[in-house]
């Protein structure tokens, strides 16, 4: 096979060792086992109601404002607790603040939001802060689990940010400029693609047992379930929401590419 073939080879499965990439894989690699036992959560994840709406472009301002304040505290609670464990042998190498640090962007969406006084006119929501809880104990309890947290968040958000995007941009009429979708913009990573890859082999390269990848699998399926409950009740406050649905979305199936998360 060529090079090039070998390039757009998803994966090439020769026994239980395969390549993806021109890198070699195997089933007992952190990456693997995260991806394999993360599946049928997402694709739970991907059939709750709020995230089906959210594709098909039906999403109200409100809502999608919601969602950016759980985001904020989400992300400020997990960056606040890799800062403290950025040294921590079983993190460093996950360590990348300037490419995938969201807290920022998140701060600047909500002031585009809610205006210069955004703090004042934010909460934390109910299921927000059982997985902000959730990030704060294991950050000093237990942080090599933060890897599961990271992976959750960041390989989603650089699977998927480009159509999401889109998606809001078109339904709620939001500036081209990228005002207030500032979260799903990496302006210091090229390639999603590239970048995930070498995330991959980073989570590879961590000296893990079994027992403790086995731990990261449950704990990465915990993280799931958090952003689940948290679609779960913005759903619900939905329902009590007066305004028009917009209806701008794109097709669930087909316009994807694969990338979209
Ligand atoms: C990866 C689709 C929701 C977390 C992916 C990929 C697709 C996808 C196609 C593979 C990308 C690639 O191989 O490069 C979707 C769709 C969703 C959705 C259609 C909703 C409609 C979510 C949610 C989360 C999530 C809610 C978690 C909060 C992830 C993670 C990966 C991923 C962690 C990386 C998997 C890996 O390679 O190990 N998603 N996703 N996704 N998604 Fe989603």
């Amino acid at each position: 096979m060529s090079a090039e073939k070998m390039e757009t080879t998803a994966s090439v499965k020769t026994g239980l060792v395969y390549e993806e990439n021109g890198e070699t894989l195997r089933p007992e690699d952190l990456s693997e086992m995260l991806a394999a036992g993360t599946k049928e959560v997402h694709e739970k994840a991907e059939n709750t109601q709020f995230v089906k709406d959210f594709l098909r472009g039906r999403i109200r301002k409100e809502l999608f404002k919601l969602g950016a304040v759980a985001l904020y505290y989400t992300y400020t609670a997990m960056e606040e607790e890799i800062e403290k464990n950025k040294d921590h042998p079983h993190f460093a190498p996950l360590y990348f603040p300037a490419e995938l640090h969201r807290h920022e962007a998140l701060a600047r969406d909500l002031e585009y939001f809610y205006g210069p006084e955004w703090q004042s006119q934010i909460r934390c929501s109910e299921a927000t802060q059982c997985y902000v809880d959730r990030i704060h104990q294991v950050g000093q309890e237990d942080p090599v689990l933060l890897v599961a947290h990271a992976y959750t968040r960041y390989m989603g958000d650089l699977s998927g940010g480009q159509v999401l995007k889109k998606v809001a941009q078109r339904a709620l009429k939001l500036p081209s400029t990228g005002e207030g979708l500032e979260f799903y913009q990496f302006d210091a990573i090229h390639s999603a693609k590239e970048f995930k890859q070498l995330y991959r082999s980073r989570m590879n390269e961590l000296e893990l047992d079994m027992k403790t990848k086995k731990r990261l699998v449950d704990e990465a399926i915990k993280a799931f379930q958090f952003n689940m409950e948290v679609f779960q009740e913005l759903e619900e406050i939905g329902k009590t929401i007066q305004e028009d649905v917009l209806d701008a979305g794109m097709p669930v199936h087909g316009a994807m590419g694969g990338d979209i998360s």
